[in-house]
């Protein structure tokens, strides 16, 4: 140990030290919170294989705002559960759905709190899938984006600060640029889900969102899991179309995704850090397996690492909790 400057150690001896010298470190600005809206009155439903998690219905919502408030959690992420289903998904766009009745609760108490919705189809068609079906059960592009336009046109303008379609349809970026355009609404940014791939590890959000599939799978529009060069002609191709933010999704199995779109685009980029990453935090966490906040915010800083702006996770409470007791 002739060589002073390699001891790396040193700079490790102390809590205030390693603070200092941090490379990464996860702030409150960062998180997004999904919540999940149920038509009718005085809901709060447990999800399964989400502890922690609740499906509400717009007039019980407010007590979960005024938390999300009071952690300083600064934005949100909207999916409905409509009262109707149908082959069309026309319940997306009823400006009466929860989606749209939690936008105008959420903007008449909190103003400042960013208001996101998801827009994708298959939480409002009776068949699941994120797009109108052709006769033979196949998600069809074109016909689509017009329904998805509509949707996202509904949410603005029940309150919506930000749209993010989900579906993975080509095009729709371009379609619901125009269309908000179309009406005044300018000002209002889209964060495309770009890189999302048909991954098993959306399974518990699928009961949170009532959207399972009824047949068949997602793996004709969402991407491969082994790729990484189309990922980045997903984003190219949504940030051609208008998109102001870009997105990877799942988040923690895809962090070289994250590392290669930020790199490459230097684009704000959300990582979504699904319903399966979750769970199995919560899972192994009840059974004493692992300690719960301490991977929590290890899971979250190396998704921040890896070159995410904004992180759209369940833990985001958790996360804003501990960030107050240990900041
Ligand atoms: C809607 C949508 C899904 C998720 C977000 N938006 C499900 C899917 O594509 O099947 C997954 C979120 C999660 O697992 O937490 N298309």
């Amino acid at each position: 140990m002739n060589f002073p400057d390699l001891r790396l150690r040193r700079l490790r001896t102390t809590e205030t030290l390693r603070n200092m010298v941090r490379e990464t470190n996860l702030r409150l600005d960062d998180l997004i919170y999904p919540l999940f809206v149920i038509f009718g009155r005085d809901k709060k439903i447990p999800v399964n294989a989400m502890p922690g998690i609740f499906q509400f219905s717009p007039d019980r919502l407010g007590e979960e705002l005024a938390e999300i408030k009071e952690l300083g959690i600064p934005a949100v992420l909207l999916f409905g559960l409509p009262e109707y289903k149908d082959a069309r998904g026309s319940s997306a766009w009823d400006d009466n759905g929860p989606v749209q009745e939690a936008l105008k609760r959420c903007k008449d108490t909190y103003p400042e709190l960013l208001a996101v919705t998801d827009v994708c189809m298959c939480e409002y068609t009776d068949h699941g899938h994120c797009g109108l079906l052709d006769a033979q059960g196949y998600v069809m592009n074109d016909a689509s984006l017009e329904l998805l336009a509509r949707e996202a046109l509904s949410h603005v303008r029940a309150g919506a600060d930000i749209v993010a379609p989900s579906d993975m349809m080509d095009g729709r970026i371009s379609e619901i640029r125009r269309a908000l355009d179309e009406h005044g609404f300018i000002n209002t940014p889209i964060m495309a889900y770009s890189a999302k791939y048909a991954s098993g590890f959306y399974g518990p959000f699928r009961e949170a969102a009532g959207s399972a599939p009824a047949f068949g799978d997602r793996k004709a529009y969402q991407m491969d899991t082994g790729n990484v060069n189309e990922a980045l002609r997903e984003v190219r191709l949504d940030i051609a179309e208008g998109a102001d933010m870009v997105m990877v999704k799942p988040a923690l199995p895809y962090l070289d995704v994250i590392k290669a779109v930020k790199d490459t685009f230097g684009y704000p980029t959300a990582a979504y850090n699904v319903s399966g990453e979750y769970a199995m935090i919560k899972a192994a966490a009840a059974r004493n397996w692992l300690d719960e906040e301490r991977v929590v915010m290890e899971s979250l800083t190396c998704i921040k690492r890896a070159g995410a702006d904004m992180i759209i996770t369940y833990f985001a409470k958790d996360a804003a909790r501990l960030l107050r007791k240990n900041g």
